[in-house]
């Protein structure tokens, strides 16, 4: 009988962005304490902290516009013109602002099986996990967005200007929202823009976690091996560098690529004055409820095993609260190959996408490490799960 009301119900439930026009802005200036724990996703700068979940879109809003200040560059609104072409497998979008065009194509690839629309899954470069034969796969050239070499290049700068403040991650992200919009205009791709989800491996991990994030009309996000700003948190890799392992921190990844916006170079060395941390980029899923899969690798080093256990742990915690805890995945198996899909993590995948991709009732209850973690939870966390009515 479940099985028959799950997908009308997921169907029905919010999936579009909440209406936060009446939410206050963010301060020009914030001052916030030195803080070497997590920060609580349910403290607002200025306010008291969370008591109803209604007053969470608000402080939802807020999260974003700190992730887009202090990191990622300002993601901006759909452009005042946007058209779609289909043409065989090809979906060409073009944007208009300000008197610039640009236009970037993704390919799709349909089920030979299932019934149209289909659901789909957009694969950041291509996909480094299995996707279904019932799923359709969207494959999106992301560094066409941001050129990976050199800042300010590549088809979102056309659009914005070279001297535009976002960092290639966040540029990524707005393109995913434009493939939906494309996706809504154009009933004749035969895909369900209510049922998209997207993932990408390594760099891309981090990719397809930020679109997410940034994007409530994505329904599934599977992040594999992206370490630090997929499922890690920057406080917990500081302090497994200062320890002696070599793992990817904010200073590092600012120095070394172009994937976050400069400004992030004023906090890198002092990670703890940041007011939020990765976790709150995990409770951005929480609501409306998205399907969050967090696939990592115990085997690599450099992708910090520890911080991304801890990290995601206390990200579910903003899913606990809102009622949605089994919306949050968390598989982490051992094994040499960067971005290689081992068979052990096959069944939470399977059950995240038939859950949220395909409308089926499977059990989405998934926390596993193979990792032999000292689990001191208390260590990064001060705040405990608030009840909220
Ligand atoms: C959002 O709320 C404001 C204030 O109530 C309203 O003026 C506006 O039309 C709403 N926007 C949408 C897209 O519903
Ligand atoms: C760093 O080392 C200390 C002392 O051994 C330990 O308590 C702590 O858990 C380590 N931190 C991480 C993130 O591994």
């Amino acid at each position: 009988m479940l099985s028959f009301i799950l997908p009308l119900l997921l169907l029905a439930s919010p999936v579009i962005g909440q209406n936060t026009s009446t939410c206050p802005t963010l301060p020009s200036a914030i001052t916030y304490a030195s803080n070497a724990k997590l920060p609580d996703p349910f403290l607002p700068l200025a306010s008291p902290r969370l008591t109803t979940k209604s007053q969470w879109p608000c402080r939802k809003e807020e999260i974003r516009q700190l992730l887009q200040r202090y990191t990622y560059g300002q993601m901006p609104p759909k452009p005042s013109s946007l058209t779609a072409s289909l043409s065989g497998t090809s979906l060409t979008i073009t944007a208009k602002e300000a008197g610039k065009t640009m236009s970037f194509t993704v390919t799709l690839k349909l089920p030979t099986s299932a019934t149209a629309p289909y659901p789909a899954i957009i694969a950041y470069g291509a996909a480094s996990l299995p996707i279904p034969s019932t799923v359709a796969t969207i494959t999106y050239q992301n560094f066409e967005m941001a050129a990976d070499n050199g800042r300010g290049k590549g088809k979102f700068y056309d659009l914005y200007g070279a001297n535009h403040n976002a960092g290639g991650m966040i540029t990524a992200a707005w393109g995913v929202d434009r493939i939906i919009d494309a996706l809504e205009l154009t009933p004749a791709a035969k895909i369900d823009p209510k049922r998209v989800g997207v993932t990408g491996c390594s760099r891309n991990g981090k990719g397809a976690t930020i679109a997410g994030a940034f994007v409530d009309r994505i329904a599934l996000a599977l992040p594999q091996e992206g370490g630090q700003a997929a499922a890690g948190c920057w406080r917990i890799a500081d302090e497994i560098q200062k320890n002696g392992t070599k793992v990817e921190t904010a200073h590092q990844i600012v120095n070394g690529d172009t994937w976050f916006s400069t400004d992030f170079s004023k906090y890198v060395d002092a990670v703890p004055t940041l007011p939020w941390d990765n976790h709150m980029m995990h409770a951005l899923y929480a609501d409306p409820p998205r399907g969050l899969l967090i696939i990592e690798n115990t085997a690599i080093d450099y992708l910090g095993p520890t911080s991304n256990y801890h990290c995601a742990t206390a990200g579910r915690m903003a899913h606990e609260a809102l009622g949605v805890k089994h919306y949050f995945g968390f598989s982490q198996n051992s094994h040499s190959d960067h971005c290689g899909f081992p068979k052990a993590q096959q069944p939470e995948l399977t059950a995240f996408i038939e859950r949220f991709l395909l409308g089926k009732d499977t059990n989405t209850d998934v926390w596993k490490t193979d990792g032999k973690f000292v689990i001191d939870e208390k260590r990064w966390v001060d705040w405990s799960v608030p009840a909220l009515s």
